[in-house]
């Protein structure tokens, strides 16, 4: 754990250097606006440790895959979100001398990162080896008024020095991904133009052929001594720079704005690459920075408008919670359906970018809550349009008749994973898919979506369990053998009560979905039917899996067995480990973390948390009170499950320890990793606990629900909702629950299964 950020209400503070943390706070300064992200490197030359990150949404590099033993339907790439175009670079040269901080005497250092203002400030004052005594202000930002555009101001000061200065400041398209299996660059030149009229490189992506365009324009102002300074243009491979040269005296200032579009073929035609680059960064110029940066400010203020939780009086949650907020829409705004969300985001090469389970499991309920429907329809409609691929997929290991397997990481639709135990066996991620369709419809209302999209799917999903399962004449049951659940510390396990439990509740799903289109959607029926030959002897094979299935379980314990034979295993709770076995995934062998007890992440709770209306409050409490003490917490997505249920069941202590966990993750460096990025999809998680925990909020039939437990150590917590076209506040304290109408129609709520009316633009006080 780390502790050397400031706590402040909206913006994460550095305020001293740390050289020893300079890659983790490249992952938390990290700025993006769900179409290009960019880590928080240094403008100028910087030769300590660094991850260099830029990435643009939807890009990818097929890069070979590196694998021991090559298993049939292993995939032949893994995808990979290319490190891009190197924006920001700035050098600064002095006579004889190239400023670079990692050289230098560094006097004073402060990095703020203001959320409510999506924009990243840096201050250093610092002398050099040469004595020049010197400081920069940089201040940038990626738009989220115009997704393609970042900016940056960069000041130079002298205290000392007077003499020559050069700025040279750069597009580079020749970066390298740190994860390159193959240690190999993952753009081609196209070509790049640097004169006076233009600055822009133009790099295409080795074999998926994304032609991206970088286009700079500039301006410069200098106060003090002369204020004459010279242009010279220079290009190499995928590079281009512009050398302004002129002079500083001490006092004097250079005070220099770079403003680059980043666009891609995905959203341009080829031949409109260019003149879209060129024009755009053009007017961004003409704009200015000033302009540039209210727009932006305004469109985070329409994001905070709803999408904000406010904790009054506990800093550090509420800097956690607002950074997770940040985070996300920095990663996804819902605006184009073919983006995901990247378990890192646009922070880090980590998971290459690319789309996992954690979407619906985890972040669509955050965005079916924060802002408009049709992000989180969007959300869907990306699985949609993938469902061909998944067919694919299924083919390929042996499945027939549109029996559909959802890859567990892609960029596209193809499976990009392999490992055995998690590419062939990993197969619960299907039934979050069927799940986040559930949970949208349940949310919305929008039942169209099922005829419309949703069928397809879900059907293609129970037609896979179907022929995955298998009649066991021993148990006269269905099994399904040789999978891993969502706790990947043991693999090829028989039974695995949570994917098991997952199927059945697809199949009945899928089941009383194609019945209600039946019943109310006659078109839209006939066209399913005869898309997908579906029939009613399907249907009663579904109806008998599902009837049938095996679900282990203990009788004596009264708990959900995670699979067959768990109880043979040692059981040692994880409180009796020492802490230098801790993370057992980085001090254990494989072998012992299989046989041992100790779960990664949330697995029997995960099935429970997904459909706590099906079980009684004792039955949850016996398998989390057995299942917890064994739970490592490995996965990130894990603590936020354990606060929703232990709030649920009284434990509160457990809820705010879990909670802690989970909100200052990436902020507090509690796994030892942020500097390979932050954990973005698990800071839905946070969200969750809080409004899905804490606040207790669900649908109950058509009508919002809350369950308040406010914990102890707050005083109060507040976020809006957005729920089927009307906008709610609900405001937990120690004093009560307030719940404001904030739109022009009436409301009925439920609190604590109390039904309430509220009128528009008023508020019900208990
Ligand atoms: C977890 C998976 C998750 C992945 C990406 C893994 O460590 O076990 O459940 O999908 O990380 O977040």
């Amino acid at each position: 754990m780390k502790d050397y950020l400031v706590k402040d209400n909206w913006k994460i503070i550095e305020d001293q250097y740390h050289a020893e943390f300079n890659q983790i706070s490249e992952s938390i300064f990290s700025i993006g606006n769900g179409q290009m992200g960019q880590r928080a490197n240094f403008e100028e030359t910087f030769t300590g440790e660094t991850l260099q990150g830029n990435y643009i949404g939807g890009v990818y590099y097929p890069d070979k895959t590196r694998v021991g033993w090559w298993k049939n339907g292993y995939p032949e790439y893994f995808a990979k979100v290319p490190n891009a175009c190197d924006w920001i670079g700035i050098r600064i040269l002095l006579d004889q001398e190239e400023v670079n901080l990692h050289l230098s005497d560094i006097k004073s250092f402060y990095r703020e990162l203001d959320m409510k203002r999506g924009l990243l400030t840096r201050k250093v004052e610092f002398i050099t080896p040469k004595g020049r005594h010197l400081s920069l202000e940089s201040q940038r930002f990626c738009s989220m008024a115009d997704d393609e555009l970042g900016v940056i101001r960069y000041k130079v000061t002298s205290h000392n020095y007077s003499g020559g200065l050069a700025l040279v400041s750069f597009l580079d398209f020749d970066v390298k991904n740190s994860d390159a299996n193959y240690d190999e660059k993952f753009w081609d030149e196209d070509h790049q133009v640097a004169n006076d009229d233009a600055m822009y490189v133009i790099a295409k992506t080795r074999k998926t052929n994304f032609l991206c365009a970088a286009s700079m324009d500039h301006s410069l102002t200098i106060t003090g001594g002369k204020s004459d300074f010279y242009f010279d243009y220079g290009n190499g491979e995928k590079y281009v720079e512009v050398f302004i040269s002129g002079e500083i005296v001490p006092d004097g200032e250079w005070s220099y704005c770079k403003y680059v579009n980043i666009s891609s073929s995905r959203n341009h035609t080829n031949e409109d690459l260019q003149i879209n680059a060129l024009s755009k960064s053009k007017a961004a110029k003409a704009q200015g920075f000033d302009a540039l940066l209210k727009d932006h400010i305004d469109a985070w203020a329409n994001i905070w408008n709803t999408a904000d939780i406010v904790i009054k009086d506990d800093v550090a949650a509420q800097q956690g919670i607002r950074f997770n907020i940040f985070q996300l829409y920095q990663t996804y705004t819902g605006k184009d359906s073919r983006l995901n969300i990247g378990p890192k985001g646009f922070t880090g090469e980590k998971y290459g970018g690319s789309t996992y389970w954690d979407t619906e499991a985890y972040c669509l309920p955050f965005y079916l809550s924060t802002t408009d429907a049709s992000v989180a329809r969007n959300l869907l409609i990306y699985r949609h349009n993938q469902l061909d691929r998944a067919i694919e997929n299924a083919e390929k290991l042996g499945f027939n008749n549109g029996a559909a397997l959802y890859p567990m990481v892609t960029m596209n639709g193809e499976e990009c994973h392999n490992e055995w135990e998690i590419t062939f066996e990993e197969i619960h991620r299907n039934g979050a898919i069927a799940y986040a369709i559930y949970d949208y419809i349940k949310y919305t209302g929008d039942k169209k979506y099922l005829a419309s999209h949703g069928a397809e799917v879900l059907v293609a999903i129970a037609r896979f369990w179907a022929h995955r399962v298998n009649f066991s004449e021993e148990k006269q049951q269905y099994v399904m053998l040789g999978v891993t659940g969502p706790n990947e510390y043991e693999n090829n396990v028989n039974n695995n009560w949570y994917t098991n439990y997952i199927a059945s509740w697809c199949l009945e799903y899928a089941a009383e979905s194609m019945a209600y289109i039946k019943d109310t959607h006659a078109e839209d029926y006939a066209r399913i039917i005869s898309l997908i030959d579906f029939s009613d002897e399907e249907l009663k094979k579904w109806d008998d899996i599902r009837n049938n299935i095996y679900l282990p379980s203990d009788k004596n314990k009264g708990i959900y067995l995670q699979q067959d034979g768990f109880l043979d295993k040692e059981i040692i709770p994880v409180a009796d480990l020492a802490p230098a076995d801790r993370p057992i995934n980085q001090k254990w062998s494989w072998d012992r973390i299989l046989r041992s007890c100790y779960i990664k992440q949330a697995d029997v709770l995960q099935g429970i948390y997904f459909f706590e209306d099906r079980f009684d409050l004792e039955d949850i409490r016996r398998n989390y009170v057995y299942y917890e003490p064994l739970t490592v917490h490995e996965s990130s997505l894990s603590p936020c499950v354990h606060s929703i249920l232990a709030t649920k069941l009284g434990m509160d202590d457990k809820a705010y320890e879990m909670y802690l966990r989970t909100s200052r993750l990436d902020l507090d460096d509690y796994n030892n990793d942020t500097e390979d990025g932050c954990h973005i999809t698990s800071m839905a998680g946070t969200w969750l606990a809080i409004v899905r925990g804490f606040a207790g909020m669900s649908v109950e039939g058509e009508t919002l629900s809350f369950a308040p437990r406010l914990p102890q150590q707050w005083t109060e917590v507040s976020f809006k909702t957005n729920f089927r076209g009307q906008l709610i506040e609900f405001i937990m304290n120690t004093n009560g629950n307030e719940i404001k109408n904030l739109s022009n129609s009436p409301i009925k709520v439920l609190l604590n299964n109390k039904e309430v009316s509220i009128d528009p633009m008023k508020a019900s006080v208990e």
